[in-house]
């Protein structure tokens, strides 16, 4: 049995795509048989969307940033081939966000000097219009939910500091999400998405600072927990993290599930089955009692091939549940059993 079938009662799953898996027919059929869902692990963030060239250009009208939707349309076109749904990644990010988007007359100089608040707003604006456009003219239904605002708070609990909040502010999230529900369509969610969104500062600040001023608002559905974790992550604090995002009623996504395991030897991998198995007993237990609206749970990559943790950890790692040839690791069998 597939996890998928054993889980589908429960939450769906999901996997992140590179561009290399898009190319391999390997990863198709996995992709059928293990998953319901997918992202796009880069090729939708605003980088492989901003065009400096056509932005350049609009400076001659309006202004509005130029978008190339090439990369995008892969991944649309993927999922719809293959009947998958798709989760985009990401409107508004500080990271993999060309600076010229922030900078006076979209200048690619090192040091151009960057635009005010309102001239922010505009681009922020345009860009979340036609980006949302044109992807439900051209594929109605297809995105079932986006990340509006990906990592808005740092480490320390507070408002990260970055290209964003240098132009547009420290509300630029907001910001974010009322132009995300003005272009929304209906049946689309809209989510905020963060690292290490369980460790009890960083969740506070996210819960009031975050979450709560956009519920009033009615501008969001779902909080996305990414879940890179460790081998010594706190689970403990994991499921408090959980209960807690649970009793906003908003829907509840594991975005980027991923465990680092620097080893694919039978000791290391089975340490990382029994954090999998751990895991996924939160996960179940928290639907079980409905404690949470879990709906989606998405590994950050198909295979340990896949994973960005190699080369962030500058270590190997084995985090996932398929290798090599797109097939199932021992510990997945393992798993499957144990749920
Ligand atoms: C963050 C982002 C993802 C991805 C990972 C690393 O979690 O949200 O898009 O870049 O980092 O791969």
């Amino acid at each position: 049995m597939s996890l998928k079938q054993k889980l589908q009662t429960y939450f769906e799953l999901g996997a992140a795509v590179s561009a290399k898996n898009l190319e391999d027919t390997g990863a198709a059929s996995l992709l059928k048989e293990e998953f319901s869902l997918i992202t796009a692990e880069n090729e939708m963030k605003p980088m492989f969307i901003l065009d400096h060239a056509q932005s350049l250009e609009n400076l001659k009208t309006d202004g509005a940033p130029g978008c190339d939707f090439t990369m995008a349309r892969k991944y649309l076109d993927y999922a719809k081939k293959h009947k998958l749904k798709l989760r985009a990644h990401t409107l508004v990010w500080h990271n993999q966000t060309p600076r010229w988007f922030f900078a006076k007359d979209y200048s690619d100089l090192e040091d151009a000097p960057l635009v005010d608040r309102e001239t922010m707003l505009f681009r922020m604006e345009a860009f979340i219009r036609d980006y949302m456009t044109f992807v439900y003219k051209e594929y109605p239904g297809l995105v079932y939910a986006w990340d509006v605002c990906n990592e808005a708070v740092a480490d320390d609990a507070s408002v990260r500091k970055s290209l964003w909040t240098q132009t547009l502010g420290e509300d630029y999230c907001f910001k974010a999400f009322e132009f995300a529900k003005r272009y929304n369509s209906e049946d689309t969610l809209l989510f905020y998405n963060d690292y290490s969104s369980f460790v009890p500062k960083k969740r506070d600040f996210i819960l009031d600072n975050i979450l709560k001023p956009l519920m009033e608002h009615n501008l969001v559905d779902g909080m996305g927990m990414q879940t890179h974790l460790l081998m010594d992550s706190d689970l403990g604090l994991y499921e408090e993290a959980l209960k807690i995002y649970g009793e906003t009623g908003l829907i509840l996504h594991v975005t980027e599930l991923d465990i680092h395991t620097p080893g694919d030897d039978p000791a290391h991998q089975q340490a990382l089955l029994e954090k999998y198995s751990e895991l996924f007993g939160i996960y179940k237990r928290a639907v079980e009692e409905k404690t949470a609206k879990l709906e989606a749970v998405i590994f950050w990559g198909i295979r340990d091939e896949d994973s960005w943790l190699t080369e962030f950890r500058k270590e190997a790692s084995f985090p996932l549940l398929f290798a090599g040839d797109y097939k199932r690791k021992a510990i997945y069998d393992q798993l499957e059993g144990e749920l």
